[in-house]
């Protein structure tokens, strides 16, 4: 399974705090918002990650990560010319995803409380996974409508009447398929490849998964500044009270046993003075 963060766009949502400096790389509390994509997809057991950007970020995003060999990870990095749609995704990373299947989690998006290991994830990938989760406005995203018999009757962009409070946010999983999926897709009204088009693509052929995110699971999308406001209390006071650290691709990879417990020793010690090594040093002394 190859993983893609799509990090890209133009953030003018955020304007001026996006002008100079991209919303990915926005602090959330005390790390950059792409930290907690990057640690879903790796909490996911994914070590295959291409980073999609937009040509000025790239340099920024490969100062931050690298090749992620430091987390065990192997991170590549592609261009998008100009925000084409989600979907696009999946052709900018053709070469990147080759005959594997593939997950794509967009970059501003935070998952909490989520067990992967206990959530009903398909062994082998048939056709596309998706997740359900309940909002209160529904009409800013992918909205899922649904039948009597509670399967999925259709998928809706960003309806005014949205008939269900369900949406799907940004984390998706695919076979193969999804490339020439999107191969054929035709730009929408608003000129971009929808992502739920290649939902669509999958629910006709009834190769669609919906796996529904419970209550007690956390997602946010950071897309206006209420919202990465409200992102950055909640990471606050669940690591003040947990006496945790959320988004932590050094924890991460080493609960994956990706890297020893002396690679993370070694890789808080070379770190600066700061709060988050801080937060490293409590979770080191407790394992
Ligand atoms: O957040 C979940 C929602 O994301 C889904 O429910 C919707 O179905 C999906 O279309 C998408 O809606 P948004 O309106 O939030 O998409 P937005 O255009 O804001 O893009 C989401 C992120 O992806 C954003 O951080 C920028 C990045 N992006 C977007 C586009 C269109 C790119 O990197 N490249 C692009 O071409």
């Amino acid at each position: 399974m190859k993983g893609i963060i799509l990090a890209g766009g133009t953030g003018t949502r955020l304007h001026p705090n996006t002008i100079a400096c991209c919303k990915q790389l926005l602090p959330i509390y005390d790390k950059p918002l792409i930290y907690y994509s990057l640690s879903t997809i790796m909490q996911m057991g994914i070590k295959n990650i291409l980073i999609i950007s937009n040509k000025i970020d790239h340099p920024l995003f490969f100062k931050l990560f690298g090749n992620g060999k430091k987390w065990g990870l192997n991170i590549e990095y592609k261009i998008q010319k100009a925000p084409n749609g989600i979907a696009e995704a999946f052709l900018i990373g053709e070469d990147f995803i080759k005959n594997d299947d593939v997950t794509l989690i967009l970059g501003d998006n935070i998952f909490g409380a989520i067990d992967f290991k206990n959530l009903s994830l398909p062994k082998k990938i048939k056709g596309g996974v998706i997740f359900g989760y309940a909002v209160p406005d529904p009409e800013k995203y992918g909205v899922i409508e649904f039948n009597r018999n509670k399967s999925i009757k259709r998928i809706i962009e960003k309806p005014n009447n949205p008939k269900s409070n369900i949406i799907s946010p940004g984390l998706y999983i695919y076979n193969n398929k999804v490339v020439d999926i999107a191969k054929s897709l035709k730009p929408s009204k608003r000129g971009e490849l929808e992502i739920t088009d290649i939902n669509k693509y999958y629910l006709n052929k009834n190769k669609l998964k919906l796996i529904h995110l419970n209550l007690g699971t956390v997602w946010l999308d950071a897309g206006n500044s209420e919202a990465l406001f409200q992102a950055a209390q909640y990471v606050k006071t669940i690591q003040e009270r947990h006496n945790i650290l959320l988004g932590s691709p050094e924890i991460t990879s080493f609960n994956q046993k990706w890297i020893s417990k002396n690679k993370l020793k070694k890789l808080i010690f070379e770190m600066k003075e700061n709060d988050y090594k801080s937060k490293l040093i409590d979770f080191f002394k407790k394992i």
